[in-house]
């Protein structure tokens, strides 16, 4: 039988579950929003940890490297819009909120400072490895996953978009560093190291090192804390957390099992017949 990263998070987290199951059925026992946040955390390093190991990236073959660096850079596209969308959608009701998805807007949909990050990061993998991404046209689970994030950024319920960018920017950080490693694999089967790829090396150390990642995190994970300050409930920011997290580890998992194929193409040997014309 299936079980997804979720379900098996809680099945090896009894404390988890019984802190979100509390919340689902009205009765938090006491949790403050703080602890929350750090069930939250939990769940995302359990579910990236089986995540990176199942990907493996130094195991992959190159067609099984770009499958994940097309496929990934297709959230990235629409990320500036799904913020645009989220701070629309929770103006009226927690303007603070919406504040923070135009800050975060302004950074990955570009500025007068800097353009897109899309665009940053489509230019670089062009230059440091003269991979096109641009217009790739995405996989059905990648399709899903962005349908999913577009219909959460446009909740009726901020408490749902405040879950659920919880998700999608909780993860930013773990997947960020994955992608990281798969775009080095890709370098280092085609005999580059880190050193040649000055480009993909700003995007990420921008991401990474220089805290806009974290800076996005803590900036939604105010609002969590202080959800009773701003009007928001429990249950909903849960039930957005759970579908956002739900769609990202799946899509994981799909994109896996369509790598799983690409290697299997790779490693069996196709002999076409030779047929001679009898006729
Ligand atoms: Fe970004
Ligand atoms: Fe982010």
């Amino acid at each position: 039988m299936f079980v997804s990263k979720i379900e098996k998070f809680f099945n090896e987290n009894s404390d988890s579950w019984e802190v979100f199951k509390g919340i689902m059925c009205g009765n938090p026992q006491n949790l403050n929003g703080e602890e929350l946040v750090r069930y939250m955390d939990r769940m995302i390093e359990y579910t990236f940890d089986i995540i990176e190991t199942e990907v493996s990236p130094s195991s992959l073959s190159a067609p099984a490297l770009l499958h994940y660096i097309n496929e990934l850079g297709v959230f990235a596209r629409h990320n500036s819009q799904f913020l645009k969308f989220a701070a629309a959608h929770s103006m009226d009701a927690v303007p603070e909120m919406a504040a923070e998805f135009i800050r975060n807007f302004l950074e990955e949909g570009g500025n007068v400072e800097i353009p897109a990050h899309y665009e940053l990061y489509s230019s670089a993998l062009l230059k440091d490895l003269d991979i096109n991404i641009i217009g790739h046209y995405p996989i059905a689970c990648t399709s899903e996953l962005v349908q999913i994030v577009d219909l959460l950024s446009r909740s009726h319920s901020p408490s749902i978009i405040c879950g659920a960018f919880y998700a999608t920017e909780g993860v930013a950080i773990r997947e960020t560093k994955l992608l990281r490693d798969i775009t080095n694999a890709y370098a280092a089967i085609r005999g580059k190291t880190e050193a040649n790829l000055p480009n993909l090396k700003f995007y990420y150390d921008l991401h990474l090192d220089h805290g806009v990642e974290q800076g996005h995190i803590s900036g939604i994970a105010r609002f969590i804390c202080k959800y009773e300050r701003y009007g928001l409930k429990l249950p909903q920011i849960c039930d957005g957390f759970l579908q956002g997290m739900q769609a990202m580890t799946m899509w994981w998992t799909s994109l896996q099992s369509v790598e799983n194929k690409i290697d299997k193409l790779q490693a069996s040997e196709f002999k076409i017949p030779i047929t001679t014309n009898q006729g």
